[in-house]
Parts: structure tokens; C-alpha cells; sequence
């Protein structure tokens, strides 16, 4: 997506060869016509796939799986990260090994929310290691959904996600592919969304 990959390379701040930080448009202060405009990128390119619900985690995949929703006229729902306060609902939950926190957490999902007649795909604002999608990815194939594919808005190639995420199967498409970078240089893979 040109537009997106131009606003990394004007106002992504690069931390380190690995960290991105684009706190100003896409996961802190949030563009909200942009965010749309990405929830419409992810329509086209899973329209017609018969999706029924977006899936996301929480906190930073919301606003994309919401634009997502609007462009598929689908509901979405974002996977917990603490427990639910509402004792004894059932969930579907998967442990999620953080790499940049150095500890593990527990998403999840309540099971109405979530089974056989459903088609889904995944949002999510990063794809870098994956743990937390390969979590999501999991709770579908619990819940006997199908999984349609994993939309991300920015994923670092040079992390395992990706991998991690095909070899089980799984479709993935991200809208900005970034192989490398350091400071003032931002390279994005040739081919997007494949
Ligand atoms: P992940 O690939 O499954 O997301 O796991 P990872 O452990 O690699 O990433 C941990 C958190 O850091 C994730 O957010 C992820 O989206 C975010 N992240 C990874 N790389 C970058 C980066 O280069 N820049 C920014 N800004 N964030 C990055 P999270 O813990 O799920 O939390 P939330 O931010 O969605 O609340
Ligand atoms: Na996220
Ligand atoms: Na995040």
C-alpha cells in the first residue's frame, strides 16, 4: 500500500534495526481516515471469501479490525489479554510467549463468540515473531471455524512471523513488508500482500 509505506518512511521513527515506531499515525495517536482506507485494503483482498467475523488482539489490532469490519459489514472481536471479570464463561484461550516483555501472557476469547459456522481473518498491526498470532490462529482451529488469513498493516520480514504463520498453511497478507532497516532508510519488499 504506497500510501502507507510513504507515511513509515516520512514519520516512522526507527529505534533499532528491529523496532519500528509509528506512534503518530498507526498505534498511538491513530489516523483515523487512514485506518479506514486499511480496513479497505484488507476488504479487497479477502472480499468474497465468505469471511463472517475479524479477529485482532488487543490493544493496537483494534482499530484496523474494526476498518476491516466496516469494509466487510462483519462484526469483529479482539482476543483479552487479562481475564474477563464475568467468572465461569467459557473462553478459548492460548498462552502467548512475548519476546519483547520476556514473559508469557494468556489471551482469550469467549466461545460465543466464536465457532464452526464462522470464516475468519486475523488483523493485526505487526507481524514480527508472530507468537501472539500463532495464539490467535490456534483459538480458531479450536473453535472449529475456518481461518480465511491473517491481514497485518506492517510486517518486519526479517522476523519469523511470516514463516511461522505459512507453515502452518495460514494466508498472510501485509500491506507494508519491510526486509530491512536503519535509521533514514526504510526497504520495503517488491511484492506486498503475498
Ligand atoms: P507478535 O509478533 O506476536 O506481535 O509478538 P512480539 O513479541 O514480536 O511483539 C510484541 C509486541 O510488540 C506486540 O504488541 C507487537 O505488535 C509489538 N511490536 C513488534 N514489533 C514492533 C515494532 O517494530 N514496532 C512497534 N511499534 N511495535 C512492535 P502487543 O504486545 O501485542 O501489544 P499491543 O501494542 O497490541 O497492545
Ligand atoms: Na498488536
Ligand atoms: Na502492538
Amino acid at each position: 500500500m504506497q500510501e502507507l509505506k510513504e507515511r513509515i518512511r516520512r514519520e516512522g521513527q526507527i529505534l533499532s534495526e528491529t523496532v519500528l515506531k509509528v506512534d503518530s499515525f498507526l498505534n498511538h495517536q491513530v489516523d483515523t481516515e487512514l485506518a479506514l482506507r486499511i480496513g479497505r485494503e484488507f476488504g479487497q483482498r479477502f472480499g468474497g471469501r465468505g469471511v463472517t467475523k475479524v479477529l485482532t488482539v488487543e490493544a493496537s489490532g483494534i482499530q484496523f479490525a474494526m476498518a476491516a469490519g466496516i469494509a466487510l459489514r462483519v462484526p469483529f472481536v479482539y482476543a483479552k489479554k487479562k481475564k474477563a471479570i464475568t467468572q465461569g464463561e467459557a473462553v478459548y484461550a492460548a498462552p502467548v510467549y512475548s519476546f519483547t516483555r520476556r514473559e508469557a501472557y494468556q489471551i482469550s476469547i469467549a466461545e460465543k463468540y466464536l465457532g464452526p459456522s464462522d470464516r475468519v481473518l486475523i488483523v493485526d498491526d505487526f507481524l514480527a515473531t508472530g507468537a501472539a498470532l500463532v495464539g490467535l490462529a490456534d483459538i480458531v482451529e479450536r473453535s472449529g471455524a475456518v481461518l480465511v488469513g491473517v491481514g497485518c498493516v506492517i510486517e518486519k520480514s526479517f522476523q519469523e512471523g511470516r514463516f511461522l504463520l505459512e507453515e502452518r498453511g495460514i494466508e498472510v497478507c501485509s500491506l507494508a513488508r519491510i526486509v530491512s532497516m536503519k535509521p533514514g532508510e526504510v526497504q520495503f519488499a517488491g511484492e506486498e500482500c503475498n
